[in-house]
Parts: C-alpha cells; sequence; structure tokens
C-alpha cells in the first residue's frame, strides 16, 4: 500500500510559504494590485485574468514571489486541479482575495484531488507541491479529498497486493478507528449467511469476506443502508473475460471503495445519519471449486438462480448483501457497484448510472450531484424487462435472454430482491479515469463520492 498522505500543511514560523492569490477573473483592482508593475509583461505572456488562467508573479531579480490563478465560477472544485501541475514545487500559502469563502474550499478540494498519485517501489514520484490552508477553510473538505484518496488507493492497489481479506481488513481498519462498530463474516458462517456470495468466492483460493459496520449518529436518526460490490478481480470465471476487459479487472470493488468512502466522509463530518454498511469481499476466478454456468444457486432471499453467465458476479455478490440489508428497513438503501459494461456503453466512463424505485429519492441524488458538480444519470428500471430474466428451472436467471439493455437488467435482477416498500437506489459506475483531467488523475476514481456527502452530509 501507497503510503499517501494529503498535500496540505498546517501553518508554521519556521516554514517559508509563497502566497498563492485566489483571484475572481477580471478583477482588474486586485489583478492589477498583485502583478503591479509587471501587469502588461504577463499579459504579454498570455494571462489575461480570465478564469483558470494562472501566472507567477516576480520580483525585481526575477525571484518568484507568488501566483495568482483566476477562479473558474460554477464549476466545482475539479477545474483547480489544474493548480496540482501548474504550481512549482515548494509550500503554497492560500491567500482568498475573491471575497468567497466556497472558492478557497473548492481550491483545497480541487488542487488535492489532482495531487493525487499511485505509485509502487522505486517510481519516482513528482516533485513536493504543498498548500498551507487558512483557517477559514471548511474541515469537511479536507475529509472529502481524504475519502477521495483513501477509496482512489483502493482501487488502484493490485489484485495482489488487495485480495477479499485485504480489502475487508483495511476496511475494518479505517471504520474501527472512526469509532464504528465492525463485523467481518469469514467461513462458514458466510457461507450459511450469504449463500450466492460464497458460490461466486468459492472459485478462488483466496477466501472471501462480509464486512458489516454500524455506526450511530444518534438515538432516532434516519437509517441509511450502504451495499459495495468488492470483487477484487474479476476474471469472469468460467465465462472467462478475454484479455484486454480482464485487463483493469482489478477495479471491480470499486464500489466498495466508493461506498467505505463515503461513510468515512460522513463519520468523520459527524452526519446526523446512521449508517450501515456492507461490503462484499470476495475474487471471481476459476478453479474446480469455481461456480459453473448452469449450476443453480441458493440465495440469502431464498429465490434460487440459474448461471446464465459466471461473468455477471456481481449482482450474485450484492443480492445477498441487498437482501440481508432490506431485513432492518433502513430508510434509504443505496448500493453501489462497477456491475455493467452496458452502463459504460450507455454513458460512457464519466456518467455513473442511477437506478431507483422512488422518484423523490432519485431526484435528491441528482440534485446533490448537481450540485456537488459530480455528475449522475437516471436509467429506468423498465418493467417489462425484467421478464427476461426468467428460467425454465429456477426463480430466475443471473443474465437477460436478451442482449439488450444490460445495466437495465442487472437492476432489475437486484429489485428482485428487495421489498416493494423499500426506497432503494442503485449505482452502476466505473469507478477508473482512463485519461487524466483536471482533478481527475488516470486511474481508480471514487465517482460520486462527493454527489453523495452532498446528499447525506
Ligand atoms: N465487472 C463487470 C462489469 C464491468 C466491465 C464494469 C467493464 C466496468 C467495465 C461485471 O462483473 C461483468 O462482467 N458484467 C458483464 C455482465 C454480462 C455477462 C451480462 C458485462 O457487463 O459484460
Ligand atoms: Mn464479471
Ligand atoms: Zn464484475
Amino acid at each position: 500500500m501507497s503510503e499517501n498522505s494529503l498535500p496540505l500543511v498546517i501553518a508554521n514560523e519556521t516554514v517559508h510559504y509563497t502566497p498563492l492569490y485566489l483571484v475572481k477573473s477580471q478583477d482588474e483592482a486586485v489583478l492589477s494590485e498583485l502583478c503591479g508593475a509587471y501587469g502588461a509583461f504577463l499579459r504579454s505572456q498570455g494571462f489575461k485574468g480570465k478564469e483558470g488562467d494562472f501566472t507567477l508573479l516576480p520580483n525585481d531579480q526575477g525571484s518568484v514571489i507568488g501566483a495568482v490563478f483566476c477562479v473558474p465560477e460554477k464549476k466545482g472544485p475539479l477545474p483547480y486541479g489544474a493548480l496540482a501541475t501548474l504550481l512549482p514545487e515548494g509550500v503554497w500559502r492560500l491567500e482568498n482575495r475573491t471575497g468567497s469563502e466556497q472558492f478557497l474550499n473548492e481550491a483545497v478540494l480541487g488542487f488535492c484531488l489532482g495531487r493525487y498519485h499511485y505509485r509502487l517501489g522505486q517510481k519516482e514520484t513528482s516533485q513536493s507541491v504543498k498548500l498551507c490552508v487558512p483557517e477559514a477553510v471548511d474541515p469537511q473538505v479536507v475529509n472529502l479529498a481524504k475519502a477521495a484518496w483513501l477509496g482512489r488507493d483502493l482501487i488502484n492497489t493490485p489484485a495482489n497486493l488487495l485480495g477479499p481479506q485485504e480489502l475487508a481488513h483495511r476496511a475494518q481498519q479505517e471504520l474501527e478507528s472512526r469509532g464504528a462498530t465492525v463485523e467481518v463474516i469469514r467461513g462458514d458462517s458466510l457461507t450459511q449467511n450469504y449463500p450466492c456470495l460464497a458460490a461466486v468466492g468459492a472459485g478462488s483460493d483466496r477466501s472471501s469476506a462480509v464486512v458489516v459496520a454500524r455506526w450511530k449518529a444518534r438515538e432516532g436518526a434516519r437509517r441509511l443502508s450502504l451495499v459495495g460490490k468488492g470483487v477484487c478481480f474479476d476474471t469472469g470465471g468460467y465465462d472467462l473475460k478475454p484479455s484486454a476487459s480482464m485487463l483493469k479487472m482489478k477495479k471491480d470493488m470499486g464500489g466498495a471503495a466508493l461506498m467505505l468512502s463515503l461513510t468515512c466522509a460522513l463519520i468523520d463530518a459527524k452526519s446526523d445519519v446512521d449508517i450501515e454498511l456492507r461490503l462484499g469481499c470476495v475474487e471471481n476466478s476459476v478453479s474446480g471449486h469455481a461456480m459453473r454456468p448452469g449450476d443453480v444457486l441458493p440465495t440469502r432471499k431464498g429465490l434460487y438462480v440459474e448461471i446464465g453467465n459466471t461473468d455477471a458476479e456481481g449482482r450474485l455478490v450484492l443480492c445477498d448483501l441487498l437482501a440481508e440489508a432490506s431485513e432492518s428497513k433502513p430508510d434509504i438503501l443505496l448500493d453501489a457497484a462497477t456491475l455493467t459494461g452496458a452502463a459504460r456503453v450507455a454513458l460512457g466512463p464519466d456518467l455513473p448510472a442511477l437506478f431507483s424505485n422512488d422518484d423523490e429519492l432519485a431526484d435528491s441524488l441528482i440534485k446533490a450531484s448537481e450540485k456537488a458538480h459530480d455528475p449522475l444519470w437516471r436509467l429506468p428500471l423498465w418493467p417489462d424487462y425484467d421478464a427476461w430474466l426468467e428460467s425454465p428451472i429456477a426463480d430466475c436467471n443471473n443474465v437477460s435472454s436478451r442482449p439488450m439493455a444490460g445495466a437495465i437488467t442487472a437492476a432489475l435482477y437486484l429489485q428482485r430482491f428487495i421489498p416493494e416498500k423499500q426506497k432503494w437506489a442503485h449505482i452502476d459506475t466505473y469507478g477508473w479515469n482512463d485519461v487524466g483531467k483536471m482533478g481527475r488523475p488516470a486511474g481508480g476514481e471514487t465517482l460520486m463520492l462527493r454527489g453523495l456527502f452532498e446528499a447525506f452530509k
């Protein structure tokens, strides 16, 4: 595991800080005060004082004595990720000249998100760039950045270093250190309580684990139940994935990483909501103990599932956890999973798909995602397609009989395990940035962490 800590420092008299001024675009008064005699020169170099423009400030000897960044407005924290590559090595003290703390908070979050990297071994890390943060910064910004780094670290960790037990153990550590009660279920108890999940994990030499964590805000608080798909590696099982599709499958625990990091952020923020978290930690592998195409598996709910495709394992992991999570009738049940390639065909890598049996819940999640600039797109639980999951010999099949609407039929499969009155939302996410963008370095990504935090904080 890489030793990653946020690039933030607390003010300290012995360290030299260079000011980094946040300025509203085209704020000529502030810009000319900061740029002084060099205004015309800096403009000739391309610094126009527009949103996202950046310049270093020189003194008469040509040394760098500061920097200016013109804040992007109404775009959220990610555009500030540019600072992660624009700022030269050193410790920069944020000086907010915009008059609004929102820009300061966005800058700190965006910078932290942009500075993240995952490295193992002797591979060189980039130069050290740090921000010295003024007291006015919202502590929730730091919580969120920490949570995003945790989630990304888990997704980026290669599967040989992060198997089901390692994932469960790391979750237990993070949650217990925050005061949550954590139970890790393994062995016979796991097979009895989560028979379908256990069958998925049975193909691997690395045993499965279910993490159940509880955190209480107060007596009578609303109860949020979270479920995450933690497939540490997805070979596809006997329906083996082709190599190009298998290559990235260390990220198939992205749903678990998202739900764990969300829980950590909500606890750190002392949110007024009780949380129950379930992570299904398994490896979908091939062996003499692996489930076969055509097998029929029992589930916790009592339904029997025929295996049409061993690569549709995520829903087999989730169905037992969702059934158990529903038993205590939480106010909201929410799951996240890297569940289908079909959701990516429909929406691409940047837009997680949202499914919900409750319009109000769906609307509130979309509103929160818009507010956090962390987008999400709703797809329907189209009832007519549910019949595509029928099996001639069992209660249902784990895959659809028709090669269409794969994200919807996966969600409809999950819905069969949710009681009708249970408010439920399901997020089908990619969990990954194929190419690096501002605030989003290439690799593991906790898409919708900020959106969900906004919704439940
Ligand atoms: N983990 C994959 C889904 C996935 C693939 C997510 C690529 C993100 C990127 C999941 O377990 C899977 O293999 N789903 C199959 C389902 C199919 C067999 C019905 C898929 O989407 O191809
Ligand atoms: Mn799969
Ligand atoms: Zn999978």
